[in-house]
């Protein structure tokens, strides 16, 4: 017992009621469900009801990874949230689910990388929890970003959805080997000189209101794949083990052309892949954790499978992380 690891020990999440089809969408903007499915895989999207907010959503899938884990709120000491829809410019989300929750020990806090945010988060957690500062976090990646999007856009309001996911962590001594439950590996990066190619154009220093999602799609597609790649590339080098060793491909779900080059460059089979795309759209930093709930619910993800988590979002950041279930 040489290493203290991040193990998760209960996943779960949370879909707001309301569904938005493409074809819904082509009565608000100039589009088609054709268009929509071949650029981006995308058909259906969830969006918050009005006066139901981030926190509500990452309250619900929070409460579902507590069940799932068997625990309750009291044996949490650390609450993140990875969000870039917070319900107020302050406090954190985190501390009003915290509260929501009941829970009173330990601290809260968000964490701001758009859709990289969960992976940023996951491997914050992990850091804090190797230097003994937690013992059981609840790791939740929780969106709305139907509050920010322009919906006379074309080119980016049909690209996105509300959700919320979570997983519960509890560091636990390890043999410090591949063969460990929890978190194996993982890398962060950002290059900020990217920030205008995805942002949004206002916030509390500068426009004083929280403003719109903008992007140059072409420009971050462009981007994707090969700085995915190479994350995931250092994980490999990192714990010596091949594309041929992952049981499941979790990516973030931007956008289907996207994960589908990224796992061909990589060599992950196809079948592997975790896609939820399809009918949630892209949830920012709640997708990964609501595709491992899916994955885990429906019995393809099981205890002792080695996981590939992946994402990248405005910033731009990008991270990989790699997980033994
Ligand atoms: N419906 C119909 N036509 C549209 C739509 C729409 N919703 N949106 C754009 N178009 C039109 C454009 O106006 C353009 O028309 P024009 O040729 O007459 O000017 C044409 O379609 C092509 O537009 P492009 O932007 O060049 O289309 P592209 O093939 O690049 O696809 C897309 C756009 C899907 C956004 C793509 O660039 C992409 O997926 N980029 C990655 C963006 C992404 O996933 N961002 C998520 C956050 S970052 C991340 O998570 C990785």
């Amino acid at each position: 017992m040489s290493i203290l690891r991040s193990v998760v020990r209960g996943v779960g999440s949370y879909l707001p009621a309301e569904v938005l089809t493409n074809a819904d969408l082509t009565k608000i903007v100039d589009t088609s469900d054709e268009w929509i499915v071949e650029r981006t895989g995308i058909r259906a999207r969830h969006r918050a009801a009005p006066g139901e907010f981030t926190s509500d959503l990452a309250v619900a899938a929070a409460r579902a990874a507590l069940a799932n884990a068997g625990l309750e709120p009291s044996d949490i000491d650390l609450v993140v949230v990875a969000t870039a829809t917070p319900d107020h410019t302050f406090p954190s989300t985190a501390t009003e689910v915290q509260a929501k929750l009941g829970i009173t020990r330990g601290f809260a806090y968000d964490i701001q990388a758009v859709c990289s945010g969960f992976v940023y988060a996951l491997t914050t957690v992990d850091a804090q929890m190797k230097a003994g500062l937690a013992k059981r976090a609840l790791v939740i990646g929780a969106e709305t970003f139907s509050r920010i999007l322009d919906w006379t856009d074309r080119t980016t309001c049909v690209l996105f959805g509300d959700g919320a996911g979570a997983v519960v962590v509890e560091a636990q001594w390890s043999a410090g080997t591949n063969d460990d439950h929890g978190l194996l590996a993982a890398h962060l990066r950002a290059d900020g000189r990217f920030w205008d190619k995805l942002y949004v154009d206002g916030g509390p220093s500068t426009t004083g209101v929280a403003g719109h999602l903008r992007m140059e799609g072409r420009e971050v597609f462009k981007h994707a794949v090969t700085n995915l790649a190479e994350v995931i590339e250092v994980l490999f080098e990192q714990t010596g083990l091949t594309g041929a060793d992952i049981d499941w491909f979790v990516p973030h779900q931007a956008n289907r052309r996207i994960i589908d080059a990224t796992g061909r460059k990589l060599g992950i089979d196809p079948a592997k892949i975790v896609l939820t795309l399809e009918r949630q759209g892209n949830t920012s930093a709640a997708s990964i954790p609501l595709a491992l709930d899916a994955a885990v619910r429906d019995g393809r993800i099981k205890r002792g499978d080695l996981v590939m988590l992946e994402a990248m979002g405005g910033g731009f950041t990008w991270g990989a992380a790699l997980v033994r279930w």
